[in-house]
């Protein structure tokens, strides 16, 4: 008779997925989730006992079971019990600056090609949610680098990161560094390459020419900019710089529904701007992209306007009917 687990082993340690399978353990960290939806994280600790407005329920009662499970408190308050999936986790988890929105991530990872094994670069780090999808991403043999320039985001980070992929004290994903300091200064003095820069931060278009320096021909730089004089000044110095291809913008737009019988309709709630994405790829040094031989939008390049301006921009000049 076979002695495998039902569900099979834990997933390997060496994999660095922050995932367990099998019973629940002391130590982790699970999701509890009562009728109305309400959400409570809590780190299981034998002999005690979570609190809850309808009354009791001990880690015991949690501790060797399966997730996917009811449990009812001493007045009768029922929760649903799962391990919390990375999307949930980085929602919830104490934050220092604002997050990438699990939506953002999955696009950045796959807009911006994070690859098993790349080595990748990001600022600011600011509370962690991107970094551990990136981390996932790039895996154990990969390299992310993390720069914040306030220590106490990066103590924030620090902790989530280290929560979410369960490393023992003292020790941390086997790809990550974080590093203190702003990455406009601090990546060229390190004189290392990389084959994907993120920048999430309010002045992107300052870390530029450090991410040119850094980026291997055919790299990526993706910026994350929530308004649209970022992104319109972010564009024009990519363009600008010239040594990239011609940026896209974009942003993504989720949507529930609810579906019920025959009523089936948009759900009412849903977030309606969380920020732009922009990605270009580095060209080989030396080498310019062909100029995007574009007229202007009427007023694009106006007196008004007072941003960064490739010449390229302006070749064609603007004609009316
Ligand atoms: C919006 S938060 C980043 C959130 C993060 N991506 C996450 O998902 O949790 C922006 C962070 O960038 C940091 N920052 C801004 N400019 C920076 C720079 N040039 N170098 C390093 N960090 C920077 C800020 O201190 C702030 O913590």
């Amino acid at each position: 008779m076979s002695t495998t687990h039902p569900t099979g082993g834990d997933v390997p340690p060496e994999a660095w997925s922050g995932v367990h399978r099998g019973p629940l353990r002391a130590g982790e960290w699970v999701r509890l989730v009562d009728g109305k939806g309400r959400k409570h994280n809590i780190c299981l600790e034998p002999g005690k006992t979570f609190h809850t407005n309808r009354g009791g329920m001990s880690h015991d009662d949690l501790i060797g079971r399966e997730e996917g499970f009811t449990v009812t408190s001493t007045s009768g308050g029922e929760y649903l019990v799962f391990r919390p999936l990375l999307s949930e986790f980085v929602v919830s988890m104490p934050r220092g600056a604002a997050v990438v929105y699990p939506k953002d991530a999955a696009q950045i990872v796959a807009m911006a090609d994070i690859f098993p094994g790349a080595d990748v670069v990001e600022a600011g780090v600011g509370s962690g949610a991107l970094t551990c999808s990136l981390l996932r991403a790039v895996g154990p043999h990969g390299k992310l680098t993390s720069y914040e320039r306030r220590e106490e985001f990066a103590d924030v980070a620090r902790r989530n990161v280290t929560q979410f992929f369960g490393a023992p004290e003292g020790e941390t994903h086997p790809a990550w560094s974080l590093r203190l300091g702003d990455l406009a200064e601090e990546l060229p003095a390190s004189g290392e390459r990389y084959d994907r820069v993120i920048l999430d931060m309010l002045a992107p278009w300052e870390c530029l020419d450090a991410t040119a320096d850094a980026l291997r021909p055919g790299g990526i730089v993706c910026a994350y900019v929530a308004t649209t004089t970022q992104l319109s000044r972010f564009m024009e110095t990519v363009r600008l710089h010239g040594g990239f291809t011609e940026p896209q913008a974009w942003e993504s737009l989720v949507r529930d529904w609810h579906v019920e019988g025959l009523a089936v309709r948009p759900g009412h709630k849903m977030i309606g701007h969380t920020a732009f994405l922009v990605t270009a790829r580095r060209m080989a040094p030396g080498q310019v992209a062909p100029l995007k031989r574009r007229r202007p939008a009427p007023g694009a390049y106006g007196p008004d306007y007072t941003g960064p301006r490739a010449p390229e921009a302006v070749d064609e000049p603007e004609t009316s009917e």
